[in-house]
């Protein structure tokens, strides 16, 4: 691979795998079987990541908002999770990838916690794919947590709230550690964010297929690659500009 098809080659990607619902109604099935095929789905798109050598893969899997879905999904949704866990955190470990949970954590139960910082642990070391799984996520709410550890900061005298400003604040957001967002994907036919990674989504490319959850293949994601490498990334720039640093 040239450094320029490597270049075209987004490095951190973000998904909202929607449509699970709907996929299952057209199947006469009850939603549930829709995650489970999500889930299979999810599989695909990570071997598909490390074949092209995207380096975060960031997935909405439960949101802020789910937890008002009705209470026999959401318990099938966690219960899904947990063997998820249980099932894919060796391979996913032999591949060399890394998985981290974020959001708020604290609202799940102890056991589905344990599991979830355990396979956190246990696939630290690795890096050929950073595997980000967002649950209990919003974008309000790191914001909001961002804007609490400054805060807490500020009371603790360590920086002067003047000081405060977009990159220290930045510092404080989940992923801050990971290479910037580069290009957004959100399946199931919506054109919305949906309260995902708000702040991080700035300066990302934005991509938005009809496909269902868990009909996305390679296939599906080959061509949202393909479409992010016609992009021209200006980052407030002019095209002019852009050209004359290439
Ligand atoms: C949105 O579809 C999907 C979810 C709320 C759950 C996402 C979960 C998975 C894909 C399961 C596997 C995930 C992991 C990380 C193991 P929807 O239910 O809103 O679909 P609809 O819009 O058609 O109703």
């Amino acid at each position: 691979m040239t450094s320029a098809d490597s270049a075209r080659i987004p490095r951190h990607i973000a998904i909202v795998m929607d449509g699970n619902g709907r996929w299952a109604k057209l199947r006469h099935r009850p939603r549930t079987f829709g995650h489970n095929a999500g889930r299979k789905a999810v599989r695909t798109v990570v071997e598909g990541c490390l074949r092209e050598g995207v380096k975060v893969l960031t997935l909405f899997a439960f949101s802020s908002e789910n937890w008002q879905r009705p209470q026999d999904e959401v318990g099938a949704l966690m219960e899904l999770f947990v063997r998820a866990l249980d099932k894919e955190v060796d391979e996913l470990h032999g591949n060399g990838v890394r998985i981290r949970f974020v959001g708020d954590l604290g609202t799940f139960e102890n056991g589905l916690r344990q599991r979830m910082t355990a396979a956190m642990s246990r696939t630290a070391g690795n890096d050929a794919l950073h595997l980000n799984i967002a649950v209990s996520y919003g974008g309000r709410w790191d914001i909001v947590q961002a804007a609490r550890k400054a805060a807490e900061a500020v009371a603790r005298g360590e920086i002067r709230a003047e000081e405060i400003d977009e990159q220290l604040l930045g510092h404080w957001m989940c992923l801050a550690d990971l290479p910037p967002l580069d290009l957004f994907i959100r399946t199931g036919g919506e054109c919305r964010v949906s309260n995902f990674l708000l702040w991080q989504l700035a300066y990302a490319e934005l991509h938005f297929t009809d496909t269902l959850w868990p009909d996305f293949n390679q296939d599906s994601l080959k061509s949202a690659i393909e479409d992010y490498a016609r992009r021209e990334r200006r980052f407030g720039k002019t095209g002019e500009q852009v050209a004359r640093k290439a």
